[in-house]
């Protein structure tokens, strides 16, 4: 098989064979097939797109380019969750406890923060001592003992993807709905759940801006889940505005912990409850979304779901005390509020820009090296549809660097739109796709 013969057949509109996709990417994993002729399949992909026969092969293709973890070891249905990213997402740090609280196994794994979006890693260690870098044994047993575990990638996950994933950053081949499920997946099949819930973003913040692209998307995941023998269901929710109210990691896990005792932001509860039940249905813990919501709402008001955080950051080596008291969380030395400049209701809130307020304070990375600054952030009291008088706080910003927060706070009020009109609030539950819908 010839890697030129590939890409014209793909440039011509051909379909390529299941045979013909293992060879490309283990070839080009093995470092077999250069970067040129790789970058130029990509475009030609990204030009003349792919059957969904061709997005499921090149899935499984690149899942099968590294370790397939296996939790054989691990008793009971594992269920994954998967964002595709956003501003303020803070979900996995309040959900998981919440669902393995209510029986079901959580064995997952997590990425740290690129750009304007966090990452649940990078949150986590906001608890002082906590490490994702643990063992596959180390991660099952906790599984079996707790009911809950989050490992970075630490185990060689879908190196295909890693390559690929890199080189499509580079080539403007990113946005492609084939390309971009297919790499999600890959990764999500590779770590092993029986049962994936992804919440697929749309809006200003998002990857897929447009709530069309995203059901594409979700469609797209949800047939390859399924069609991999894992059941997989897709919420596509809002992304337009930030979810909650906190943006930066120290500041996101404080928001997830009041949110386990039942004081977190309304948006954000509700997204927590719509996948938790999903979760809970996948795991076979609850028949339907009813009884789901019941048992989700017993567990945070037992306090259940926050002793199990608090297991959960011990049996990593964070610091359990931070759970109940965190002010024993990362503090900034600054602290200032952002006043309304007129009066008027929130418009359009500019949700990156917001992202990239907190990555100006230090918050997130510019290059995949750099140190982070858990503690700085923003925390939002205006959303969108809410009204505001002149010299009100829109948000409280946490800094360590004068000159960081003063730029911060110009882009951040850029980014905020007071209107004279009262704008609608966005809907956060654009719907739920699954196999048959
Ligand atoms: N996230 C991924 O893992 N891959 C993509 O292609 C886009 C978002």
């Amino acid at each position: 098989m010839r890697m030129y013969d590939l890409i014209m057949k793909k440039r011509n509109g051909g379909t390529l064979t299941e045979e013909e996709i293992s060879y490309m990417i283990a070839a080009y994993t093995a470092d077999r097939i250069p970067d040129y002729q790789m970058s130029a399949m990509m475009m030609a992909i990204y030009f003349k797109g792919m059957t969904q026969k061709e997005t499921v092969a090149l899935t499984m293709a690149m899942a099968q380019s590294g370790d397939m973890m296996d939790l054989d070891g691990i008793e009971g249905v594992k269920v994954d969750k998967h964002s595709t990213g956003g501003v303020g997402d803070k979900t996995s740090i309040a959900l998981t406890p919440m669902v393995a609280a209510c029986g079901v196994n959580i064995a997952k794994m997590s990425g740290r923060g690129l750009g304007h979006t966090g990452g649940t890693i990078d949150k986590l260690e906001s608890f002082e001592g906590f490490s994702t870098g643990i063992t596959a044994e180390q991660f099952k047993r906790q599984v079996n003992e707790i009911g809950i575990a989050i490992m970075g990638q630490t185990l060689d996950i879908a190196p295909a993807d890693k390559k690929l994933y890199a080189l499509r950053d580079v080539t403007a081949t990113v946005d492609n709905m084939s390309l971009i499920a297919s790499s999600i997946m890959s990764k999500k099949l590779a770590s092993g759940a029986d049962a994936i819930v992804l919440d697929v973003k749309t809006g200003s913040g998002a990857f897929m801006q447009e709530e069309e692209d995203a059901f594409a998307l979700a469609r797209e995941m949800v047939t390859i889940g399924n069609r991999a023998g894992r059941k997989t269901i897709a919420v596509v929710s809002d992304m337009d505005q930030p979810l909650g109210c906190a943006v930066g990691n120290a500041l996101e896990v404080q928001e997830a912990i009041a949110t386990l005792k039942g004081e977190g932001p309304e948006d954000f509860t509700e997204l927590c409850m719509t996948l938790g039940s999903y979760m809970l249905i996948a795991g076979g813990q609850a028949e339907d979304e009813k009884e789901a919501r019941k048992m989700l709402a017993a567990v945070i008001a037992d306090g259940s779901a926050l002793k199990k955080l608090e297991m959960f950051v011990q049996a990593q080596g964070g610091n359990p005390a931070a759970v109940l008291n965190p002010d024993l969380l990362p503090k900034a030395s600054i602290v200032e509020e952002i006043p309304a400049p007129k009066d008027g209701f929130i418009g359009k809130i500019d949700c990156q820009e917001i992202g990239i307020c907190s990555l100006i304070l230090g918050g997130g990375r510019e290059t995949k090296d750099s140190a982070i600054d858990l503690s700085v952030g923003l925390v939002l009291h205006r959303k969108t549809g809410d009204a505001v008088a002149f010299g009100e706080s829109l948000a409280t910003i946490y800094a360590n660097d004068r000159k960081k927060l003063d730029m911060a706070r110009e882009r951040f009020l850029n980014a905020y739109h007071i209107t004279e009109e009262k704008v609608q609030k966005n809907a956060l539950i654009k719907g739920i796709v699954t196999e048959a819908s």
